[in-house]
This record gives structure tokens, C-alpha cells and sequence, in this order.
């Protein structure tokens, strides 16, 4: 009898050593004469178990991790006798609490199939959406991505049917789909999970944007630094084609659409989307002033959805589910799921995709488990490098847009990194500063010199250089950046420096500021 083994592909169970793993199960089961077939998934994105390997059971599939090549030998024994005790056996793997807890809309496939098989696409559900969307009209395709409340998922939170809606009234003979994939920010890696285990979605998403707008080409701007997604892309893309989901005639509807992988830049820069449009261009990543807006005059001067992964990949959910069924889930404004990411001093990090609402708390502790060191967790960065340090008195915002911005924070694209008490914030705000020296285009002034003046200025407090006086500059510094910088680069640097000056003086050699001291 023919057994099936999933041993992940996935950017971080590789790191840990699942191509080893995978060769051994293909050894040992030889030696024995097993019927043994391997499928290479994606990740189930509970990080602490990679490479997490998964054997298909009558009673379903069982886990078992993380496991080594030396753990193999064992493995086949329990495996063969249907999930026989195991040191490293954790059950069904859809009982695993970090997974079972979750609501995974977006993130439904990933992990479970075979990321380059149509067939098992399709029979997960994949296509259902753009089949819908070929038999619909333009604006009713925007209308339902519209009513579904879905806003972008790269950072700025932007209604993406609103986006959707500017590309289709704007008449042009050449439009485009452009999606970001350069997922800059620290911490964060939903969009190359998605890629990796689930890429179809993310093609799928796309065809049916370029229906919705009347868009015949789309590029993907994948991040250099993720070899292995545009791997697994440039396989989905070639099974897409030769199964008719992609090219000049989709599933015999005359409708046409097809799609490019460009390598990103390297630069967190060419994140932000006119960056992107120029490298994609040719040219260095330079922010470009708005309006004109890409969905106006995009991609080579043409109307252009420029798109995150996430915000793409959710939306044959939406077409195949309808509107409603993405809308229910969520709080305020905030609708749909999004998949948080959990990294840095975190016992559990991986991938949590729920319904917007949940506090940080819950996340940190019910899914995190706390610190990895064992100490207590100090501050949480959410949203990237640009994202403020929460201090333990914001634990309980309920993870939703506006309460984050209610408290001079932002959700971003769902990153969350932990810091224990070791953590030394006024370093950490210095680190903030110098990042965005690193990176500034250059394009204007208060980015450009400041965050250079601003690094300084933090490194004079901490030697302790009449700190209360520099203190009070770096807080006008701020001021000057968040008002006069042309992107969220220079303009939202100073969200991580002041959240640190404010919540965590001490760690300046500064006294509390009483009005702030109970934020
Ligand atoms: C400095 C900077 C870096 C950014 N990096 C990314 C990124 O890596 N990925 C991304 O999707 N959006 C990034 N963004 C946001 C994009 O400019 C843009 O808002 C997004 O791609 C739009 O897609 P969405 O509406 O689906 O979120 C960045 C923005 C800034 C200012
Ligand atoms: S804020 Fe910084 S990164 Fe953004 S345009 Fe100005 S110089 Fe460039």
C-alpha cells in the first residue's frame, strides 16, 4: 500500500534541514521496500517544529517534528504502524492548539497540498474564484472585492477595491497588475510562506484583479533575498499556463492574462510602491511623488494595481465565498483575517492567521507561549521597523487598524516581535534611526539629513551627553520628519524612536514624561 509523507519546502524548514530529511525518508524507505511517496509542501508555519513532517493516516495526517535525519529510522516504524507512539509525534496535525485556534481563510491551503499540482489545487478549492470571475462583469468583480471590505495587506491598510475601482474607470489601452512581493519588513514572512505553499493563489488573485480592471500582463517584484519562492513561482506559473489558467485565452473565455517574475532589488526601499515601479522600470528604486497615483499613471505611465501578496492571494476566497463570508470575520473597519507573524524572543513563532480583534495578549501567550529566553517580555515591535515598541500597558489593543492607530502605532503587514527585559530600547531606537539612514532614497531633506542627524543625537543621550536638551531635539526631529518626509520611510522612523523615549526612559537615562507616564 502506497503511503504519503509531506516534508515541507518551505524557506524555514530548508534552513533546518528538511532536503536531508527528505533524502533520508527516500533512503530508508528504499532499503525496506516501501511504497513510500514523498510531496514537498509548504509550511504549517509552527516555526519551533521545522522541519514539521507530516505522514497521511486513515485517521488523517499525523505530525511529527522537528525532526532530523537521525530521527527517520524511528519514524517509519511508528508510521507504518499508524501513528505508534513517538517522541516527536504531535497527533493529527490539524489538533496541533496553535493550529486548530486558528482561522485560516487566506492561508487554508498552505501547508496542506502540493504547491505545484493543479489537480490538488483545484480540488482544495483553487480556480473556483476566477472561474466565477469569467463569467462576471468588470463591476462586479470590484464590487464584491469591494463589499468584502478587504484593505492592503503590504502596510497602508488602503481600501484594495477602492484601488481597483480608480484602474477600471481609467481609460487606457495597456493596464497592468503589479504585486508586491519584496516584503521588506523585519519580521515578517506571510507573503513568501504564501508563495512557497500556496503560489496558484497568489496567481489566481491576480488574474481575477486583471479582469476586474481589464488588465492583460501582471509582474510579481519578489524579494531578492527569497530564491526559493521564485522557484516555486516560476514552477506554478509554467503548471498555470500548461493547465489553461493563464495565457491568451483562459479556460476557452477569449479573455486573456499572463504573468512576469522580476527580481527584486534589494533595497527595503523599492518596498514602497513607486520605488518598486521605477526599479521595475530599470531605473534605481526612487520614491516618485503622488498624484499622479500608479492606479492613474502606473507601470511605464499606464494604469497599474500595485498589490501585496495578501491582499491578492484573499481575493479568489472572496470571488469563490462571496463577499460576506470574507466581511464576517473581524472588528470596526477592520474586516477578514490577517496572518500575524510571530518572530523574535517568542517560544512559538510561525505564522497566526485570525480574525482582527484579538489582543496582542492573546497572541503573544495563547498562540507565542511567551518568551523563548523564559524571561519576561519587555516591548513588542508590530508592523515592521517602522512599527512603534509597545510597552506591556498595550497588550490588550485589540489587534484592528484604527485602535493601533488610536494608539500612535500601526497593524502594518502583521509582524510581531518580542523583546524580553534584556532588551535596551534606547539601542534599539538608535538601530531605528540608523536603519532609515541605511535605506533613505535620498529623495528628501528631512529623511535624508535627519535620520543621519537623528542617529546622532540618540547616540550623544546614551553616552549621556546633556541628555534632557538632545532629548527635546530629537523630539522636534520627529516632528519635522513625520510633517515634511515625502513617504512613510522618513515620516513614520520617528514611530519606534518615540514610542522607546516615551515608554522606556529609563533606558535613556532620561525621567518619565508625567503626562505621558500612564500611556
Ligand atoms: C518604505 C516602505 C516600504 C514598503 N515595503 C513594502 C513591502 O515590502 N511589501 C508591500 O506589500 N508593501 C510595502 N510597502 C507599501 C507599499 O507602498 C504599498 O502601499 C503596497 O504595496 C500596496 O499594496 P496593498 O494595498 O495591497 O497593501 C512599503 C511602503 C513603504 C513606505
Ligand atoms: S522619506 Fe526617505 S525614503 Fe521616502 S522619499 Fe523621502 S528620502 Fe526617500
Amino acid at each position: 500500500m502506497e503511503r504519503i509523507l509531506y516534508v515541507p519546502l518551505d524557506t524555514a524548514a530548508l534552513a533546518m534541514g528538511a532536503d536531508a530529511v527528505a533524502d533520508a525518508f527516500r533512503a530508508e524507505a528504499a532499503r525496506r521496500g516501501l511504497d513510500l511517496r514523498i510531496v514537498r509542501n509548504g509550511s504549517r508555519g509552527l516555526h519551533w517544529l521545522e522541519p514539521l513532517v507530516e505522514v497521511a493516516t486513515p485517521a488523517g495526517r499525523i505530525a511529527y517534528g522537528p525532526v532530523a535525519p537521525e530521527d527517520v529510522l524511528s519514524i517509519l516504524d511508528a508510521a507504518w504502524t499508524d501513528g505508534a507512539a513517538h517522541p516527536l509525534r504531535h497527533g493529527p496535525t490539524e489538533d496541533i492548539p496553535f493550529l486548530k485556534k486558528q482561522e485560516r481563510l487566506t492561508f487554508a491551503r498552505v501547508g496542506l497540498i502540493d504547491p505545484l499540482s493543479i489537480p490538488d489545487y483545484e480540488a482544495h478549492g483553487g480556480f473556483a474564484g476566477l472561474a466565477k470571475a469569467l463569467d462576471m462583469a468588470p463591476e462586479a468583480i470590484v464590487d464584491a472585492v469591494t463589499g468584502s471590505g478587504l484593505r492592503g495587506r503590504g502596510g497602508a491598510a488602503f481600501p484594495t477595491g477602492v484601488k481597483w475601482r480608480t484602474v477600471l474607470q481609467t481609460p487606457a489601452a495597456q493596464k497592468y497588475i503589479v504585486c508586491n512581493a519584496d516584503e521588506g519588513d523585519s519580521g515578517t514572512f506571510s507573503d513568501r510562506m504564501l508563495m512557497e505553499g500556496d503560489p496558484c493563489a497568489l496567481i489566481e488573485g491576480m488574474a481575477i484583479a486583471g479582469l476586474a480592471v481589464g488588465a492583460t500582463r501582471g509582474y510579481i517584484y519578489v524579494r531578492s533575498e527569497y530564491p526559493q519562492a521564485e522557484r516555486v513561482l516560476a514552477g506554478a506559473l509554467r503548471a498555470a499556463r500548461e493547465a489553461g489558467w493563464l495565457g491568451d485565452d483562459i479556460q476557452g473565455s477569449g479573455r486573456a492574462f499572463d504573468i512576469e517574475l522580476r527580481r527584486g532589488a534589494g533595497a527595503y526601499i523599492c518596498g514602497e510602491e513607486t520605488s518598486l515601479l521605477e526599479s521595475l522600470e530599470g531605473r534605481r528604486g526612487l520614491v516618485r511623488a503622488k498624484p499622479p497615483l500608479p492606479a492613474v499613471r502606473g507601470l511605464f505611465g499606464c494604469p497599474t494595481v500595485i498589490n501585496n501578496v495578501i491582499s491578492l492571494a484573499t481575493v479568489p476566497f472572496i470571488l469563490a465565498r462571496g463577499a460576506q463570508a470574507y466581511r464576517d470575520f473581524g472588528m470596526g473597519r477592520s474586516r477578514g483575517t490577517l496572518p500575524f507573524q510571530l518572530a523574535g524572543n517568542i517560544r512559538h513563532g510561525g505564522l497566526v492567521e485570525k480574525a482582527f480583534g484579538l489582543t496582542l495578549r492573546e497572541l503573544l501567550f495563547d498562540f507565542g507561549g511567551g518568551s523563548a529566553s523564559g524571561r519576561p517580555l519587555k516591548a513588542i515591535q508590530v508592523g515592521g521597523p517602522l512599527g512603534a515598541y509597545l510597552p506591556e500597558s498595550q497588550w490588550d489593543t485589540p489587534l484592528d487598524y484604527e485602535a493601533f492607530l488610536a494608539i500612535s502605532a500601526m497593524l502594518g503587514h502583521g509582524g510581531v516581535v518580542a523583546f524580553d527585559d534584556t532588551a535596551d530600547m534606547a539601542a534599539l531606537a538608535e538601530y531605528a534611526m540608523e536603519f532609515c539612514a541605511i535605506e533613505s532614497c535620498g529623495k528628501c531633506t528631512p529623511c535624508r539629513i535627519g535620520s543621519v542627524r537623528g542617529t546622532e543625537v540618540i547616540r550623544a543621550i546614551r553616552e549621556g551627553r546633556d541628555r534632557e536638551t538632545r532629548a527635546e531635539l530629537l523630539r522636534d526631529l520627529c516632528d519635522t520628519m513625520m510633517a515634511g518626509s515625502l513617504c512613510a520611510l522618513g515620516g513614520m522612523t520617528p514611530y519606534p524612536v518615540l514610542s522607546a523615549l516615551r515608554h522606556f526612559p529609563e533606558d535613556f537615562g532620561l525621567a518619565a514624561e508625567p503626562a505621558l507616564h500612564t500611556a
